[in-house]
């Protein structure tokens, strides 16, 4: 069975523990933050290492999941070998920043977001890669892209999804201005796009665009609401803001 190492077990590195743990995956943690690993450890049997060296050493596929303007270094000088995968994590770094560093490893690129912990993370990752490709499958979905360019892309949904939890908190909380109670308001917003996702997944030759048409009722609930956020240009702003992102993405790499 594959052993995974994470150097970085801050908040996202315990997410993929959490979700790794349940799919009873062997790990292995850096010690840095020796309360949080502990922590893990403690209650999920995984292993904590003396030292990134030893993670190093004993592990398959090692997470890098430092910050940013963190990664390089945090690889730089271990002891890595032929057929190991080094998935660094971080957004917007690319793999010319941190491949030199873990030669003569494989340096992967990955998405993984934070419902990593409940196996239900879509992970995009560049290159593909078999064993990448079964982790990512036991904490959510694989999702291996061509270049790295459509990697820089899709890892923007990375963002897209966090965002998705500003508009879920918006509806619930109309709701709630109407006298729902918040648990109500947010369990029922929350599916609704649960199901809206799990329509478009499973209707993938269709765009999202067209089964919206095909459910709304002319002069309909729908129909109003959609004419608003038509009109205030709600719904495009949406790729401005993943616009956004990705020209921040590109501007984290440009300023290390
Ligand atoms: N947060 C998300 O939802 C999310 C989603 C996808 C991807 N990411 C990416 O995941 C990475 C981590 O994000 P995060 O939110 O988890 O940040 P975080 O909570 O700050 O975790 C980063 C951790 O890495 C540790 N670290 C730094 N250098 C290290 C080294 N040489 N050896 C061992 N540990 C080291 C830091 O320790 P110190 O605090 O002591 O420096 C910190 O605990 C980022 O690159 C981010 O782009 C995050």
């Amino acid at each position: 069975m594959t052993c995974v190492g994470i150097i970085g077990v801050g908040y996202l590195g315990e997410c993929l523990v959490e979700g790794l743990a349940t799919t009873k995956t062997p790990m292995v943690l850096s010690p840095r933050n020796a309360e949080r690993v502990a922590r893990l450890a403690d209650r999920f049997g995984c292993e904590v290492a003396a030292s990134n060296n030893e993670v190093v050493e004993r592990a398959d596929l090692i997470f890098l999941a430092a910050r940013p303007g963190d990664i390089a270094a945090s690889a730089q000088g271990l002891p890595w070998r032929k057929g190991q995968r080094v998935v660094s994590i971080a957004a917007g770094i690319s793999l010319d920043s941190f491949r030199s560093a873990v030669a003569p490893a494989l340096a992967i690129r990955a998405m993984p977001i934070a419902a990593s912990r409940i196996c239900k993370s879509p992970t995009a990752f560049f290159p593909d890669d078999p064993m990448a490709a079964d982790i990512f499958n036991r904490i959510g979905t694989a999702h291996p892209f061509e270049d790295e360019a459509q990697f820089g892309t899709a890892s923007i949904f990375g963002a897209y999804y966090a965002l998705t939890y500003a508009f879920i908190g918006e509806a619930s909380g109309w709701a709630e201005t109407k006298g729902l109670k918040p648990v109500a308001a947010r369990q029922l917003a929350a599916r609704m796009v649960q199901a809206a996702a799990a329509v478009i997944i499973d209707s993938s030759d269709r765009s999202p665009r067209d089964l919206l048409d095909d459910l709304m009722t002319p002069g309909g609930i729908t129909e109003e609401g959609l004419r608003v956020l038509e009109e205030t240009q709600a719904i495009t702003q949406w790729s401005k803001a993943m616009e956004a992102s990705w020209e921040q993405a590109l501007s984290i790499d440009k300023s290390d």
